[in-house]
């Protein structure tokens, strides 16, 4: 069984968390052993106090407050999250970007979602099923992102889960998923059906990487 270890924030609900608790063990490999929440009134902490999961709490303007650097935050985050031997971190509403002092503790174990569609190469677009192409939004965050495809009249929604490099929103991409933007839709509704879109997507990222993970220990 592959360890996992969520980070939140306070800037979803922590659907995309309840996705991956309520699939632990039966529709992949693994099992989450510990949810951090850069925020004290992430609603994924309570999620995660109902399923008996760890939580801890790893506020930054904490850090900042007491005149620590952002690179000591990191290093803290990433010794405290190795307490917990995980296989697997995945960022789920996570807001901070996170640089090489946190990703070298766990080279390429570290996957992220974004409301966005991150192509293969840096420059280009996603191609969407009616020849019309996707942007990444790259540095926008949940809503904000949903708000920029609406404005920008794109015709689908999507969403990418990916591999976290030192670039904001910017990897190796493991999937990514698709809903048409519909007549009168705004960015509730829309975001509502990405999300649901969202949580098919990581549960397959998910059960393949904790497949392959299995298959390299034999
Ligand atoms: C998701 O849309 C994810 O893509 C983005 O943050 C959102 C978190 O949503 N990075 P939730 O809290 O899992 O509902």
């Amino acid at each position: 069984m592959r360890r996992i270890t969520v980070l939140i924030s306070n800037l979803g609900t922590g659907t995309n968390l309840q996705a991956l608790i309520d699939e632990a063990t039966t529709g992949y490999n693994g099992q989450i052993v510990c949810v951090i929440s850069s925020k004290a009134d992430a609603y994924g902490l309570v999620r995660a106090k109902q399923a008996d999961i760890p939580t801890e709490i790893f506020d930054y303007t904490d850090f900042r407050a007491q005149g620590k650097p952002r690179a000591r935050y990191e290093e803290e985050l990433a010794q405290t999250l190795q307490r917990y031997s995980p296989d697997l971190i995945v960022l789920a509403g996570w807001k901070l970007a996170l640089s090489q002092t946190f990703l070298r503790y766990f080279p390429w174990r570290v996957i992220a979602l974004h409301p966005g569609l991150i192509p293969d190469r840096p420059g280009n677009q996603v191609k969407l099923p009616d020849g019309t192409y996707g942007d990444d939004y790259a540095g926008l965050a949940g809503e904000n992102a949903i708000q920029a495809l609406l404005a920008a009249g794109q015709t689908y929604a999507g969403s990418t889960v990916y591999v976290v490099t030192d670039q904001v929103d910017r990897g190796p991409v493991l999937a990514r998923g698709l809903v048409k933007v519909e007549p009168g839709d705004d960015v509730e509704t829309l975001y509502e059906r990405l999300k649901e879109k969202e949580h098919d997507i990581l549960l397959d990222s998910l059960h393949e990487l904790c497949l392959e993970k299995a298959k390299s220990t034999r």
